[in-house]
């Protein structure tokens, strides 16, 4: 199968586990639901998830399984970017090429969608009895993983030490690294790392996914800073100059535009050579890493 088709058929795993799980629901507090359906099937290239099956299906894992793993861990990734938009943080009006959660339901609706999401992660997680092949072990040690990818030393870390360098002259390339590698590298990584969980990879192979995952993870922050300047708001889905109307301190601002390309395409080179070890078999982890590069949104 070619790397398109192969990518399609996974995103459309996803898109299918997601609907399996947001639906419209009649009650009371509708609108919290509604805002988080919105947001999750506001599009999204899905490439958590993705990276979750991909791995898993080149290990040998149950491809149902992961899904269940991977859309979890797309929930919270939408709940990082409704809260990542809200006017306390980036103060942004499009996400997936629609009007921001906060600019659609209000602030307050919107912080909760976020809260939602994020809780509906662990409720899909911790539904042990929903996996199929996987022991209540196995899942647990994945929703470890998730957890710490997800808190105060991952994601919600990055964005922390992100939002304390607004405006600041002096963030050098490693305190910029340092944020990356958590706010963006953290559910990537993982979410690598589910998938070679759920196949009970070996600590030679686990090694080697996650310096893959911490490559592409880095070089895909370097590559959303370049798109923040050079994209087209309507391809992105997403408004340009967001980051320098904040005055946030990115690798563009830091190396320049050629050099940031350059890195990105570096890491992106030494994140496939980490996958030598598997031969062809790794042959869609290595296009995808190319697609993450030559991405337009
Ligand atoms: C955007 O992530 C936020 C970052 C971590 C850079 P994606 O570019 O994966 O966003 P979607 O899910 O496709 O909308
Ligand atoms: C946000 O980074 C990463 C997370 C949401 C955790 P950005 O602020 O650069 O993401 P975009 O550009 O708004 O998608
Ligand atoms: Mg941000
Ligand atoms: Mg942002
Ligand atoms: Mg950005």
């Amino acid at each position: 199968m070619n790397f398109q088709k192969q990518f399609d058929r996974y995103r459309k795993m996803v898109n299918d586990g997601i609907d399996k799980v947001f639906y419209k629901r009649e009650c009371l507090q509708k609108s919290v639901y509604d805002a988080m359906t919105y947001s999750v099937k506001a599009g999204g290239k899905r490439i958590r998830p993705v990276l979750a099956l991909a791995v898993g299906d080149m290990l040998g894992a149950d491809l149902e399984d992961v899904l269940k793993i991977g859309v979890a861990i797309e929930c919270i990734h939408t709940y990082s970017l409704i809260h990542d938009d809200l006017p306390c943080m980036d103060n942004d009006d499009l996400r997936r090429g629609m009007p921001t959660c906060h600019k659609k339901f209000g602030e307050a609706t919107a912080l909760l969608a976020g809260d939602g999401l994020l809780t509906m992660a662990f409720e899909l997680l911790t539904d042990f009895s929903a996996f199929k092949t996987l022991s209540a072990e196995t899942v647990l040690k994945a929703a470890q993983e998730i957890t710490k990818a997800a808190g105060c030393a991952g994601m919600i870390g990055g964005q922390v030490v992100d939002l304390e360098s607004e405006g600041s002259q002096d963030v050098t390339e490693e305190t910029l690294t340092y944020m990356h590698n958590r706010k963006t590298g953290a559910l990537i990584r993982v979410s690598v790392l589910a998938g070679a969980i759920a196949a009970g990879a070996d600590e030679k192979k686990t090694g080697a996914l996650i310096r893959f995952a911490d490559g592409i993870g880095l070089a895909f922050q370097v590559q959303d800073d370049i798109l923040d300047c050079t994209g087209n708001a309507d391809v992105l889905g997403k408004p340009i100059g967001s980051d320098a109307e904040n005055e946030k301190t990115t690798y563009v601002t830091l190396l320049g535009l050629d050099n940031a390309r350059t890195k990105a395409e570096e890491l992106t080179q030494n994140a496939i050579a980490a996958l030598e070890c598997f031969d062809e078999k790794a042959k869609f982890l290595k296009e995808f890493a190319k697609y993450l590069m030559g991405r337009k949104n």
